[in-house]
């Protein structure tokens, strides 16, 4: 039988997930990822990599229930298994204080985290600016422990992973006969997608090993998340900004936000910050288009624009990419014999 070959381009979290299902799940095919930057650089890896769901305007909030509800069981059941420390996926409780009842008390993931609940007076009071809060434990995790992780099980079940940019999707035509497009932010150099753009993120990394509970501001700019070997304090969310250089002044700045939130970070020891560029779209982008080439149709699938929730959906986004990538797989034409 004639292999199916199938280039993956990007290997981020959404990246090699996508592969990791490809190459586990798809018989006869050869999986390759080619990459410019692969983990610890990526903005994956720059992640805090918190389980929390954003909302995408126009996509059916059920499609994008089960994207972070696949994510978040695919993920628990790491969490609960010897892997754990392996692959840097644990859980952590916490809370999301509001300073104002948010229309929608009870978000859409709430029956996917684990003990979702409003939380009580005593715990607000060490909030005094905030009148309203949701407690629940969810999953930390970590890319940079993840990814590797990840890079290995893609390599045990069989698949390549090159380093390179791709120019010219034209070029890939002639090597693959399914392309998957989990390029992010994608290269600057990549005439591509108009809807796309970075949206810039900022934290600094502490030591405080007391600290065992994530608190985050609701408006999602301000967070404490505890991790395995330090705590991410974030953060800023700059539509635009393609600076990837770290700010002293907003380190500063989101350093003054969390010490007032949890004041014993004052005693904390700084280790470094980290810049990285969401990919922003304002609706994630996954489905299947054809790409002439001379006189064969390609198919690409597209999975990207994750935006801030990268990690909170990989596994499930990967899912449905895969599903798509096997109809295209069954939808091929029958090899010409010559
Ligand atoms: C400060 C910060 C905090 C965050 N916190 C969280 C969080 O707590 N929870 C959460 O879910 N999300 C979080 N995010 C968002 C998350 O990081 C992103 O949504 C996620 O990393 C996107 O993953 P990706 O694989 O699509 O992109 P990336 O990780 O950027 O990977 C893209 C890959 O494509 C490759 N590539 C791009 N163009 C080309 C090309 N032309 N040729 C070859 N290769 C190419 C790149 O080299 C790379 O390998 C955070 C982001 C930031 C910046
Ligand atoms: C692949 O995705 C990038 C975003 O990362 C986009 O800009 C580009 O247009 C896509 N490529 C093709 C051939 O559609």
């Amino acid at each position: 039988m004639e292999r199916v070959r199938i280039i993956v381009v990007g290997a981020g979290v959404v990246g090699l997930s996508t592969a990791v299902c490809i190459a586990e799940s798809i018989p006869h095919c050869s999986v390759t990822v080619l990459a410019e930057k692969c983990s610890p650089d990526t903005t994956s890896d720059v992640a805090a990599g918190m389980l929390h769901a954003p909302l995408f305007p126009d996509i059916p909030v059920d499609r994008q229930k089960r994207w972070f509800k696949n994510t978040f069981d695919h993920l628990l059941a790491i969490s609960e298994s010897s892997e754990a420390a392996d692959a840097g996926v644990f859980l952590v409780f916490g809370w999301e204080i509001f300073r104002e009842v948010p229309r929608e008390k009870r978000p859409f993931w709430s029956q996917d985290v684990l003990g979702f609940r409003f939380m009580t007076d005593a715990e607000l009071k060490k909030f005094p600016q905030h009148k309203f809060g949701h407690a629940f434990t969810t999953i930390k995790c970590e890319c940079l422990t993840y990814l590797p992780w990840l890079e290995k099980r893609f390599r045990k079940a069989g698949g390549q992973i090159q380093l390179g940019r791709v120019t010219d999707f034209g070029q890939l035509c002639q090597g693959y006969d399914i392309i998957v497009n989990c390029s992010g932010l994608g290269s600057t150099a990549l005439a591509g997608d108009r809807q796309l753009h970075p949206v810039r993120g900022q934290i600094l990394k502490v030591y405080a090993p007391w600290l065992k509970h994530f608190i985050r501001d609701g408006d999602g700019l301000t967070y404490i998340y505890p991790g395995a070997k330090s705590v991410t304090l974030g953060g800023t969310r700059q539509a635009g900004d393609w600076r990837l250089m770290a700010d002293g002044e907003e380190r500063v700045e989101i350093f003054e936000r969390c010490c007032r939130l949890e004041p014993s970070l004052q005693k904390s020891l700084q280790l470094g910050d980290a810049v990285g560029l969401r990919p922003g779209r304002r609706n994630l982008r996954l489905e299947r288009e054809m790409y002439q080439f001379r006189n064969r149709q390609v198919p690409i699938v597209h999975n990207y624009g994750h935006g801030g929730g990268g990690i909170s959906l990989s596994w499930g986004t990967a899912l449905e990419t895969l599903q798509l990538v096997q109809q295209c797989v069954s939808d091929r034409p029958l090899p010409s014999r010559l």
